[in-house]
């Protein structure tokens, strides 16, 4: 049993805290914000996470998990600190550190034993330096009072408490060997894939994880496009690729492009760090180009088969940036609501647990009960949230109340054929345009291998 304590109760803080509570931990959790230390208390989740509100009830029951505003309660005789407190983007796409700032000016007040600061946030590359100078600066002697570790999370929203008891690695950087050690002893109850390296590299490895799997969905989305013009199907050319293992099968699925908490502002952060180094990431800038063109095709499509757009009713299916999380954060679905907005569009929309957040920053959107609601006389649907419930449809009913048969599959979740057998006038992303478009493909091709000499 340690003595853990966790700052910010965000989806990172709070699953940390209460799967190190699980394992028999003394957790105590802190969030400045008293309205969501106040829920937890009562029992009730800030966030939507699946599995974590029992996980949470059944320690705080057992007396392992504690919630506090107060750092005069959570830091001293802390062994462990997690920082997992938010990174936002600033104005120039770098993190902003306000909060890590914060929390360390803050553990610097009230640190009494030497403790282990281990960032669970994702920090620009040097931060952990930065902090242990901060602490020094305060009177505070590195490897007497502290030491500093970091161990960046590689776990997924909606099913963040499967992936960090289920890790594909742990990774720890620190300049003390034993630190990094003392914090693989909390994560050996339950694996051995733990991997220690230095400071910087560890909290590099974090933006080159997030990164590379930013750029697979990118590289995806431009195979898309193309596959679009040419008349192939990009699922199949996806899950043709897949099967090398070199390439892996996991994030090539085409779509509305990758949203939520991490992968923008992630992308933006690193490729912030490497041009205030003199580097000209072209590889990261595509991928973010990339990413908002697929928004943008999205628009261009409508306006390919409804026409102006102005007076039309859109209807969205799905509002989170991804299944089984009311997270809106970066989510296709708000950028498409700005670019259909501004195009005189008439709104409609339907999320399972996102309308909550979505009301909040979306104005002129009708939020209705369900799928059905969206449709009714709605000119084109668009398939933004790839959610189970959508998956099984009643397609009949959806195409018999829409006024015009139009049908945008966002996410490729329906089979091109059976849409059209419907009768709706169907499109995916980087699928045949018809389904005779694959006898067209030669056509496709020829004008531009003309062109090769
Ligand atoms: C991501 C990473 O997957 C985690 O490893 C990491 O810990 C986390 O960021 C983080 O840095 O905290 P998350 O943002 O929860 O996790 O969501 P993902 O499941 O990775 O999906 C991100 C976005 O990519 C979603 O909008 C999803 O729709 C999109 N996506 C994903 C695609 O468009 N295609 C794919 O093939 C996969």
């Amino acid at each position: 049993m340690r003595r853990i304590t966790v700052l910010g109760v965000g989806y990172v803080g709070l699953v940390t805290g209460a799967c190190f509570a699980d394992l028999g931990n003394q957790v105590i959790c802190l969030d400045v914000i008293p309205e969501k230390i106040e829920k937890l208390k009562r029992g009730e989740m800030p966030i939507f996470e699946p599995g974590l509100e029992e996980v949470v009830q059944r320690n705080a029951a057992a007396g392992r998990l504690e919630f506090t505003t107060n750092y005069a309660e959570a830091i001293p005789n802390a062994e462990f600190i997690f920082v997992a407190v938010g990174t936002p983007s600033g104005v120039d796409g770098e993190a902003d550190l306000k909060y890590i700032r914060s929390a360390v000016e803050n553990i610097a007040a009230h640190l009494d034993t030497y403790t282990i600061i281990v960032n669970r946030s994702t920090v620009p590359v040097g931060t952990g330096d930065s902090t242990a100078q901060t602490l020094i600066e305060r009177g505070k002697q590195q490897g007497i009072d502290f030491q500093v570790v970091s161990n960046p999370e590689f776990t997924r929203e909606g099913s963040a408490i499967y992936d960090f008891l289920n890790p594909d690695r742990v990774v720890l950087g620190s300049v003390d060997k034993e630190a990094a050690e003392a914090v693989a002893e909390l994560y050996r109850a339950f694996t051995e894939k733990i991997m220690i390296t230095d400071l910087r590299t560890a909290e590099m490895i974090k933006y080159a994880s997030n990164a590379f799997l930013a750029m697979k969905i990118s590289f995806i989305n431009e195979i898309a496009s193309i596959c679009e013009k040419l008349g192939a199907d990009v699922k199949d050319v996806a899950a043709g690729m897949g099967h090398d293992q070199r390439i892996g099968a996991a994030f090539l699925n085409a779509g509305l492009g990758f949203g939520g908490s991490c992968f923008p502002k992630d992308v933006k952060a690193l490729t912030y760090m490497a041009e205030v180094n003199g580097l000209h990431p072209q590889l990261l800038r595509a991928v973010m180009d990339i990413n908002r063109d697929q928004r943008r095709r999205v628009v261009l499509h409508l306006r390919e088969l409804v026409g102006n757009l102005r007076g039309k009713t859109i209807g969205m299916l799905g509002l989170a940036f991804k299944p089984n999380t009311d997270d809106i954060r970066e989510a296709a679905a708000i950028d498409l609501a700005h670019m259909l907005a501004n195009e005189g569009a008439n709104l409609r929309a339907y999320d399972p647990v996102a309308m909550e957040n979505a009301h909040r920053i979306l104005d002129g959107v009708k939020f209705c009960a369900d799928a059905y609601e969206v449709a009714a006389g709605a000119d084109a649907l668009i398939l933004v949230t790839e959610w189970n419930e959508f998956k099984q449809l009643n397609m009949p009913r959806l195409y018999a109340s829409m006024q015009r048969k139009i049908f945008l599959d966002g996410r490729n979740i329906y089979d091109p054929a059976e849409m059209r057998a419907h009768g709706f006038e169907y499109r995916g992303v980087g699928r045949p345009l018809n389904d005779a478009s694959a006898d067209n493909a030669p056509l496709a091709v020829e004008p531009s291998l003309a062109n090769v000499k």
